[in-house]
């Protein structure tokens, strides 16, 4: 695949996501933002679509078919979403994604529509919290909320697949860089992770697998799909084996690598019931460029999971400040310690996405 230079706000990788399924259906896990094709291409191209009337075949446009099919305003069944061909069932799910999202609606694929489809955001269909422009965006849970329903404080154990390991960094590195991940989570909320002796009884099976691995979802090879899991209680984490990963970029030159703390952290979320975030700074932001690190909990991620499992006693937005000055100055800056101008600086920032 082209990649893009890494400082192009269009070279983000995208990391899967887990859908949840109503009980009883075999649980698969969705890709949040599988569309490679749209990038910079597409944008510069719109005008083909601009331009095209109902009926005409436009090169390109079955990727922004199955983008609407995705996000559920297009039907497979009544439109065949891998030809290029525009039609009236594609205009009215364009009119209904831009009445959704707060732009103008025309039914063309428009400048800002398309450069708002290229935004990686939240898409899981149905979530608690809708992506609108307008509205506050924060922390989405999947659908009907689900959680692991033990007593709190719970434990979870997890453990790593013996049959789909990962060769190219030792376990005990793969270990530390999930216990870090775990770590930060069970900091912030009454529940805590313990590897398993025995990985069959774990709570979290965690595996690197390759291209196809029987779950509906194949890996990619490099980049673009890093990893997916699913929401609670499955307990599955599944990385891509083809990747670099990378516990440390000064060991790891190469320009692919990814941080497996990062993808480790944001893949957690989803395991305790945390969806996509529309939040750029929060760890459940759907992308991850390669060699960024991004693995400290915001204030949305927090929000977010406290309010499925509750707050660690331990836990206090001032320790949160101390501990994350130094790497993010703009949130100390404007951080004071009352609830009330934490939201005002959430509402900001929601407003700035
Ligand atoms: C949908 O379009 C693709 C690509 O043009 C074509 O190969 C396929 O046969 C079509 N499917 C149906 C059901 O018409
Ligand atoms: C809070 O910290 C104390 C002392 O470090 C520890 O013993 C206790 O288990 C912690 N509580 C939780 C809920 O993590």
């Amino acid at each position: 695949m082209m990649l893009l230079p890494s400082t192009h706000p269009l070279s983000l990788l995208f990391i899967f996501l887990l859908h949840s399924l109503p009980p009883c259906t075999a649980a698969r896990p969705v890709p949040e933002f599988p569309f490679r094709e749209l990038t910079v291409s597409t944008v510069k191209n719109y005008n083909r679509f601009l331009s095209s009337k109902r009926g005409s075949r436009v090169n390109g446009l079955s990727e922004i078919k199955k983008y609407f099919h995705y996000l559920g305003y297009l039907g497979s069944l009544d439109c065949n979403i891998s030809d290029d061909i525009l039609n009236a069932k594609l205009e009215s799910a364009i009119q209904h994604y831009q009445s959704r999202l707060g732009l103008q609606v025309t039914g063309k694929l428009d400048h800002d529509t398309v450069s708002q489809i290229l935004v990686p955001k939240c898409a899981v269909p149905d979530g608690e919290s809708s992506p609108t422009l307008h509205a506050t965006k924060n922390y989405v849970y999947f659908p009907g909320k689900p959680r692991w329903a033990r007593r709190i404080p719970m434990i979870l154990t997890y453990g790593f697949s013996p049959d789909n390991s990962y060769h190219h960094l030792s376990l005990s590195d793969i270990r530390k860089a999930f216990k870090r991940a775990f770590s930060r989570w069970a900091s912030v909320i009454p529940v805590s992770f313990v590897e398993a002796d025995d990985y069959g009884f774990a709570d979290i099976k965690i595996g690197f697998y390759i291209g196809d691995h029987g779950d509906g979802e194949p890996f990619d090879g490099v980049l673009g799909i890093l990893a997916h899991s699913f929401s609670p209680e499955s307990g599955k984490l599944h990385l891509d084996a083809a990747e670099t990963w990378a516990v440390d970029f000064g060991v790891e030159k190469s320009d692919v690598a990814v941080d497996l703390e990062s993808v480790a952290v944001h893949e957690i979320g989803h395991l305790l019931g945390l969806a996509h975030s529309p939040v750029k700074t929060a760890v459940m932001y759907p992308s991850l460029k390669p060699r960024e690190k991004k693995v400290d909990l915001s204030i949305d991620d927090i929000h977010g999971v406290q309010s499925l499992y509750g707050s660690n006693a331990n836990f206090t937005f001032a320790s949160l400040l101390e501990s994350d000055t130094s790497a993010n100055p703009a949130f100390g800056l404007r951080f004071e310690p009352s609830l009330l101008a934490m939201s005002m600086f959430l509402a900001a920032s929601f407003l700035c996405l």
